[in-house]
């Protein structure tokens, strides 16, 4: 049993425990007044704390606290002040065109600031964080745009979504034309003259969707053949597979998919609605939106959003 001892043989007189290790001894110093204190003080924070804040977890919810403070609260009047401030910006923006958000400085450096989050959580997945791309999406970062880079275009593909189709060409085509084509496709990205691959492209209808000129119809959002930028590569084995199995061909197991889902049916049609007004001379104020809405269209954005990820896009490459 290990005994107290008193009798002060100790270093500095001090009492020990009577604990003994391998002959070292546990003495028995007090704590230091300073240490001491800052434990008593701590123990009063707690107090202090326990009174002011919510602390005791109870059946419901816990002690409320005096201060009335909850997290829930704090957010919402931080949120309160980020919307305050946002309000008169977002106003602005409902009842301007994303053509007029462009060419407004203030309305253009807000769109794009408020845009950066809005892109990061919907469209970042698919386009890169960047707008670079990936094998199977588009670069939005470049001034290459299979729907137009016009600042109404890209609100137009935000909010309708896209969906380039090419049939598949593998029971349409004998080898030797696809291995033509292929050559003539690698020959026309490097401006080099193909006759004869030309002559097939015509004459297979590539020419309905890519064009007379092969800078692809943007109405069919066919890809441009005549530059090095590739909408899914330019090696020569995937250019074949493009030719092969097409891109969403549903016939076509091994068709390439390219979706790019819609955010706004609601904008869609209201973009839509306004485009054939303004072609018509008619004035788009005057349309009946009651006439053209039913109020069911889907909107996973709203036309807020949309306006600014249009604008946001539009300077993350070359708009046009
Ligand atoms: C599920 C993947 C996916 C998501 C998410 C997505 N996109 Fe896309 N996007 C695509 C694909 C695929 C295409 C190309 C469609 C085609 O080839 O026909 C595309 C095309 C586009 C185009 C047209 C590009 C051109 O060259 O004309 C724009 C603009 C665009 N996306 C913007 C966005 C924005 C902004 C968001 C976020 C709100 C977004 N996308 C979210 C897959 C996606
Ligand atoms: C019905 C329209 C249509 C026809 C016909 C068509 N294409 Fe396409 N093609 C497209 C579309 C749309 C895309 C782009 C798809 C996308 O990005 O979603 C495309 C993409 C391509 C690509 C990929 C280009 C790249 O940048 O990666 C090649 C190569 C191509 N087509 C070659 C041809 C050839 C050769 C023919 C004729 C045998 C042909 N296409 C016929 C619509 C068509």
């Amino acid at each position: 049993m290990a005994e107290k001892n008193k009798n002060h043989e100790n270093p500095g007189g001090v009492a020990d425990t009577g604990h003994v290790w391998d002959g070292i001894k546990e003495l028995d110093n007090p704590c230091p007044r300073w240490w001491l204190n800052a434990l008593y003080l701590s123990g009063l924070l707690v107090v202090v704390y326990f009174i002011l804040y919510p602390s005791l977890p109870l059946i419901n919810g816990s002690t409320k606290g005096l201060l009335g403070w909850t997290q829930i609260n704090e957010f919402k009047e931080d949120l309160a002040k980020t919307e305050a401030v946002r309000a008169p910006h977002e106003a602005k923006l409902a009842s301007a065109t994303v053509a007029q958000i462009l060419a407004d400085d203030d309305m253009r450096s807000y769109a794009i600031g408020s845009s950066r989050v809005l892109f990061g959580d919907n469209c970042a997945t698919c386009h890169g964080a960047g707008g670079q791309g990936g094998p199977n999406f588009p670069v939005l970062a470049d001034d290459d745009w299979l729907y137009g880079g016009s600042v109404d275009d890209i609100a137009m593909s935000i909010a309708k979504g896209r969906m380039g189709t090419m049939p598949a060409h593998e029971k349409i085509l004998m080898t030797d034309e696809v291995d033509q084509l292929v050559q003539f496709v690698i020959d026309n990205s490097n401006g080099v003259a193909n006759e004869s691959g030309l002559a097939l492209y015509n004459e297979k209808g590539c020419v309905a969707c890519h064009g007379g000129d092969t800078k692809g119809i943007q109405m069919m959002g066919a890809a441009n053949l005549t530059d090095q930028i590739w909408r899914f590569s330019g090696e020569e084995e995937q250019i074949r597979h493009t030719i092969l199995h097409g891109v969403n061909d549903a016939s076509d197991p091994k068709t390439r998919l390219a979706t790019m889902p819609a955010w706004s049916e609601k904008m869609a049609i209201m973009l839509e609605a306004i485009a054939y007004a303004v072609e018509d001379g008619d004035d788009p104020n005057d349309i009946d939106w009651d006439d053209e809405l039913d109020g069911s269209e889907s909107e996973r954005l709203t036309e807020n959003e949309i306006k600014k990820l249009a604008v946001y896009v539009h300077q993350l490459g070359g708009g046009q």
